[in-house]
């Protein structure tokens, strides 16, 4: 089929590209130039593992192509994917003016029927504004539907996770587009779920609101756990064996971050509170999730006693594993608190090294994970990458003042660390 992304961000990005991989003929628009002339000379803005191959390869074998210029895909193809950002407002709102802007582009290029598809996480009825912001902006009075396709992908594993989806979201207002969308994405095996556009857009804000849930309530957990002499691992594990529970997000740590969770958590909140409902219990999750990090920081303090001009290594920048995204990630959120008390920051990440550099301006950056404990009266993890076990610990003890390791994603074995020495301080063990 022939689709066209606008907005080649994380999401654009990968759809776009995971669209040419199963065979579509794709067309990716972006209003930054640079950024489109980056694609079209085999470059790529973002780290995302298996990505860069998947472009070059569909871009070489012409179902990839890269434009700044929405008439052109428009004109392009039948199906037109809306993916551009949805940044949040300072009162916890999203910012509509992207998607409201690309829907009067499209509409103003629109000489035939075209389903216009939204992708970006946006609030419950935005399809019906974006439909209305089209009819009043297309000169040519042509017939278009409007579909709202949520993503669920997860940076990090963006192309895995996009080419086998759990399931894929279709919500419509009518049967007519149903068909060319069950066609687009047919090639993934997936179950389709066919829906109204308001459960379709819902299902986005209360899927991941769920999950942060799920985060929190680890982390709350966690907090019984230290008080009790329980590990929050083995009650993870014993209650994730549950089918109804499940394991996954259930890793106690600094709680979550990413350009995700913490802003389509306000949103939710937000919209709710436009509808006439206190969601309070997303309330609640939110605050959870910012006293994990206080209490991480109590406990560094607690063992450090003064943290003003101690020599700290951190392992990790980026928001997880697998990614060079550091919006709103815990560790930067972490490195900067430990900043504003004195500390001096030896930090390092395998993939966010340059994006953070851009907001951790009096860290010093350390190429080798090895040489961050050099002359350190801590370390820290802040991030769950798994290469971090692979650290030499036994050289480490040597060169640092004192061997003591704060684990914020319980990456190490308590047991052992301690076997070998290590004042060793995780979450919830
Ligand atoms: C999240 C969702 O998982 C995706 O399904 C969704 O498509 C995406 O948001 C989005 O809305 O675009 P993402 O933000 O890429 O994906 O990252 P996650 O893997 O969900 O992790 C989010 C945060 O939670 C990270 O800071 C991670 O470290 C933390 N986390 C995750 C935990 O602290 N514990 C866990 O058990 C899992």
């Amino acid at each position: 089929m022939e689709i066209s992304i606008i907005g080649t961000g994380y999401v654009g990005l990968v759809t776009g590209t995971c669209f040419a991989e199963v065979g579509h003929q794709v067309t990716c628009v972006d209003c930054d130039a640079a950024k489109i002339e980056l694609l079209r000379s085999g470059g790529i803005p973002i780290y995302e593992p298996g990505l860069k191959e998947l472009v070059e390869k569909n871009a070489a074998e012409g179902r990839l192509r890269f434009t700044t210029s929405t008439r052109e895909g428009v004109d392009a193809s039948d199906i037109i994917f809306i993916a551009v950002p949805t940044p949040p407002l300072p009162d916890g709102s999203v910012d509509l003016s992207f998607i409201e802007g690309v829907a009067r582009d499209i509409a103003s290029a629109m000489t035939g029927y075209k389903i216009v598809v939204d992708k970006s996480t946006v609030p419950v009825k935005t399809g019906e504004k974006v439909a209305e912001t089209i009819q009043r902006y297309c000169k040519a009075r042509v017939e278009f539907d409007v579909v709202s396709n949520p993503e669920f992908l997860r940076e990090g594993f963006a192309v895995e996770d996009f080419m086998h989806p759990d399931r894929v979201v279709i919500g419509v207002a009518s049967q007519r587009p149903v068909k060319a969308m069950q066609e687009v994405f047919g090639p993934y095996n997936a179950p389709i779920i066919v829906t109204d556009i308001h459960s379709a857009e819902l299902i986005k804000h209360a899927a991941n609101s769920f999950l942060a849930l799920k985060i929190s309530y680890i982390n709350a957990i966690s907090v019984v756990c230290e008080a009790t002499g329980a590990n929050v691992q083995e009650v993870a594990n014993g209650i994730g064996m549950d089918a109804r529970i499940g394991r996954r997000f259930l890793d106690a740590g600094l709680g979550f971050g990413g350009s995700c969770f913490p802003k389509d958590l306000s949103a939710f909140i937000k919209i709710s509170e436009q509808l006439g409902y206190d969601f309070r219990l997303l309330r609640e999750v939110q605050r959870i999730n910012t006293e994990q990090m206080e209490r991480f920081l109590k406990k560094m303090a607690d063992t450090l006693w003064v943290l003003k001009e101690k020599k700290i290594g951190v392992l990790g920048l980026a928001f997880k594993q697998n990614t060079d995204d550091v919006r709103s990630s815990p560790a930067i959120e972490l490195c900067q608190r430990l900043l504003k008390e004195g500390a001096v920051l030896r930090v390092y990440d395998p993939k966010a090294m340059e994006k953070a550099k851009a907001v951790l301006k009096e860290a010093t950056f350390v190429a080798d994970m090895n040489a961050v404990p050099d002359g350190c009266d801590a370390l820290v993890v802040a991030t769950e990458w798994p290469e971090f076990k692979k650290l030499d610990l036994e050289r480490a003890r040597n060169v640092m003042t004192h061997p003591i390791l704060f684990d914020g994603r319980n990456l190490f074995d308590g047991r052992e660390m301690e076997r070998h020495g290590w004042i060793y301080k995780s979450v919830g063990r």
